[in-house]
């Protein structure tokens, strides 16, 4: 498929699966390798990463715990930078190795808030890896720790990402038509 239609929008192919699923693996390697006798605490942001999320960890032959935060910022094809905690994370953080395991880092409101959050419940350290990262559209100083694909600052869907609920289970990423 090179054109997909959600709702009134046009998308077109942008990055084929061949290609994101070998950047997530090269990911994987290198978390595996940084932090292999940490027991690192993975914690994926959803709905966004849900794929992401099952392709990094299924990556990594450490031993390493999931659990599950489900955020919302976005409202059509823009993020409103007000984060809305539709489901809370209960698990205990302190001195754990954590990871927070993102779908795309558009303005790093999600991941700012988020960071802060953990923050205050004394953690080792704090790490943040994304599938996608839109380096021109930061607002924030946040960095992403472990990136497999940087982007442009177009509206993509596919691989987990949605628009107005729509995409989610598209095999590649695709971009929106001006
Ligand atoms: P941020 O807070 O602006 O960095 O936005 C992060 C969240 O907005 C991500 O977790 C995504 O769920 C969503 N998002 C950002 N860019 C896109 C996009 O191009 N397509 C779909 N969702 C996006
Ligand atoms: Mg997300």
């Amino acid at each position: 498929m090179t054109e997909v239609q959600l709702r009134d929008k046009k998308f077109e192919l942008f990055i084929p699966e061949k290609v994101i699923r070998k950047e997530i693996r090269r990911v994987a390697k290198e978390i595996a390798q940084d932090m292999k006798d940490l027991n690192p605490f993975f914690i994926c942001v959803l709905n966004g990463a849900f794929i992401f999320a099952s392709d990094l960890i299924k990556g990594l032959d450490i031993s390493c715990e999931v659990g599950f935060i489900r955020l919302r910022s976005y409202e059509g094809t823009q993020s409103s930078g007000l984060i809305k905690e539709i489901q809370g994370f209960v698990e205990n953080v302190e001195n754990r190795h954590l990871v927070i395991v993102e779908d795309i880092i558009d303005t790093g409101h999600t991941m700012s808030y988020l960071l802060n959050k953990l923050q205050a419940g004394n953690p080792a350290s704090v790490k943040i890896v994304c599938m996608l990262f839109k380096p021109n559209a930061l607002v924030t100083n946040i960095k992403p720790d472990y990136c497999a694909l940087k982007i442009p600052n177009d509206f993509i869907v596919g691989y987990g990402l949605d628009y107005e609920g729509l995409g989610r289970n598209l095999k590649n990423i695709y971009k929106i038509k001006s």
